[in-house]
C-alpha cells in the first residue's frame, strides 16, 4: 500500500460556480509571460474550456491574447477583480513563484477551482496553507507539473508500478541544461532596481524549487514514499549577480529504504541528463529520450505498459484538470505527491543553505 495517504478531496462548496458535464469550464488566467503559451496553446486544442478573462500587469500582453481567442475575454491589470469575477469558475496561476501562495488562497477562498503552475509556495509554511484552503473549502487544486503526463515518465512510472523493477534501491538522474529565460520579467525591488525574478530568492525560492520539481515529483510518483534525510552542495558557480544557484547536487534517503543521488546544473546546455532506476528484479535506463529495461545488466524488451494516454502533456493535464473540476474528483497528480515533491526541494535548499543534513523532523 503506498506510503503517502491518499486524502480525497471532495466537496460540494460553491455549487453556483460548478460546471455540469456539458458546460465548458470557464476559466480566467493570471500572468501571460513564456509559461502561458504553452497553457493557450493547450486550451485551443481542447474543447472543454472557455477563457473568459485574462489577467496581467502588462495591458498589452492581454490585448494580443484577447486578439487570439474567439470571444473577447475580460482584462484585468488586479488579479484580485479576475478573483472576484463571478464568471470565472477556476484560476488558472501562472506568475512568478512568489505570488502564488497569495493568489492561490484568494482564489481558493473565492470558491474556484485552481491550476496553480509550480511551485506550490516559495515556502513549505506557505505549501501547507494553500493545501489547507484547497481542502477547508472543498475545491479541487491541481498543480502544473505536466511532466506527471509525459510520455517517458509514464512509461517508465506504469513499468516501475508493473513490478518489473521488482522494489526501486536507488535512481539516479541529474537536469543538465542551460540557464534561465533572460526574458523573463523584471521583479522590481523597493529601490528601483528591476531583476529577472528567477534570480532572486524571494521571488523564485530556489532554483530546484523553480527547476528540479520537475524531476523531484516524477521520482516521487515512482518511489511513492516521503523523504527520510537530505544531504546536499552547491552554489553560484558559473554566473554572477544572481542568488539562486546554478549548481547543486543532493543525496536524499527516502523512508522505504530507495536512494536517490541528483545532480541539477544550469550551465550544462544541451547536455542532458541520463536516469538510471535500479530494482532489485531489473534496471532501467532512459538516455536521450530512449528507455533500455535491462536485467542482469542486458537489454531486455521491456513489457509493453498498457492503455498510456497518448498526446501533448498540457492537453492531457487540461483534460484532467476539468475532468477533475466537473466530476469533483482529486486530480491524478495528487497534492500529496507536490507537496512531497516541494518537500524534497526545500530540503535540498535548507542542507545547502545550513551546510547540514536535512531529515523530515525539520518540517513535522
Ligand atoms: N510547468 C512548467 O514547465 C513551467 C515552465 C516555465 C514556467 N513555469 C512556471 O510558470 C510561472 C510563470 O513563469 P513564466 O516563465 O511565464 O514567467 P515570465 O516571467 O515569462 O512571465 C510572468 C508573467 O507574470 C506577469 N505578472 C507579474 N506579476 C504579476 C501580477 N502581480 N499580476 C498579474 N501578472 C503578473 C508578468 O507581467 C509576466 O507576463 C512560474 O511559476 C514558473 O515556475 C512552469
Amino acid at each position: 500500500m503506498s506510503v503517502i495517504s491518499r486524502r480525497t478531496l471532495l466537496g460540494a462548496g460553491a455549487a453556483a460556480l460548478h460546471a455540469t458535464a456539458q458546460d465548458a469550464v470557464r476559466l480566467g488566467i493570471i500572468g501571460l509571460g513564456l509559461r502561458s503559451r504553452a497553457h493557450l496553446a493547450a486550451l485551443k486544442k481542447l474543447p472543454g474550456g472557455k477563457l473568459v478573462a485574462l489577467s496581467d500587469l502588462d495591458g498589452q500582453r492581454m490585448a494580443a491574447v484577447n486578439q487570439g481567442l474567439a470571444g473577447s475575454a475580460a482584462a484585468y491589470t488586479d488579479w484580485r477583480e479576475l478573483v472576484r469575477d463571478r464568471n470565472v469558475q477556476a484560476v488558472v496561476i501562472v506568475a512568478p513563484n512568489y505570488l502564488h501562495h497569495e493568489m492561490a488562497i484568494a482564489a481558493l477562498e473565492a470558491g474556484k477551482d485552481v491550476l496553480l503552475e509550480k511551485p506550490i509556495a516559495i515556502s513549505w509554511e506557505h505549501a501547507r496553507q494553500v493545501e489547507k484552503a484547497a481542502r477547508a473549502g472543498g475545491r479541487i487544486l491541481a498543480i502544473g507539473m505536466q511532466r506527471h503526463f509525459g510520455k517517458p515518465e509514464a512509461e517508465a512510472r506504469a513499468l516501475v508500478e508493473s513490478g518489473a523493477l521488482g522494489k526501486v534501491q536507488l535512481i539516479t538522474t541529474a537536469d543538465l541544461r542551460g540557464d534561465w529565460n533572460p526574458a523573463s520579467w523584471q521583479f522590481t525591488d523597493p529601490r528601483g532596481k528591476k531583476t529577472n525574478w528567477r534570480y532572486l530568492r524571494r521571488t523564485a525560492g530556489s532554483s530546484e524549487l523553480e527547476m528540479s520539481i520537475h524531476t523531484l515529483g516524477f521520482l516521487q510518483s515512482i518511489v511513492n514514499s516521503p523523504m527520510a534525510r537530505v544531504s546536499a552542495t552547491g552554489g553560484t558557480v558559473h554566473f554572477s549577480g544572481r542568488e539562486t544557484r546554478d549548481l547543486s547536487s543532493a543525496i536524499v534517503d527516502f523512508a522505504n529504504g530507495a536512494r536517490l543521488s541528483y545532480s541539477l546544473c544550469l550551465f550544462a546546455r544541451g547536455a542532458g541528463g541520463d536516469l538510471t532506476m535500479v530494482g532489485d528484479k531489473a534496471s532501467l535506463r532512459r538516455s536521450r529520450g530512449e528507455l533500455q529495461f535491462l536485467v542482469d545488466g542486458k537489454p531486455q524488451p521491456a513489457p509493453a505498459p498498457a492503455n498510456l494516454p497518448a498526446g501533448d502533456a498540457e492537453v492531457l493535464m487540461y483534460t484532467d484538470f476539468f475532468d477533475s473540476v466537473r466530476r469533483r474528483r482529486p486530480p491524478s497528480l495528487s497534492l500529496d505527491v507536490a507537496l512531497e515533491a516541494s518537500k524534497l526541494a526545500y530540503a535540498i535548499d535548507l542542507s545547502i543553505g545550513q551546510g547540514r543534513i536535512v531529515t523530515a523532523a525539520d518540517f513535522a
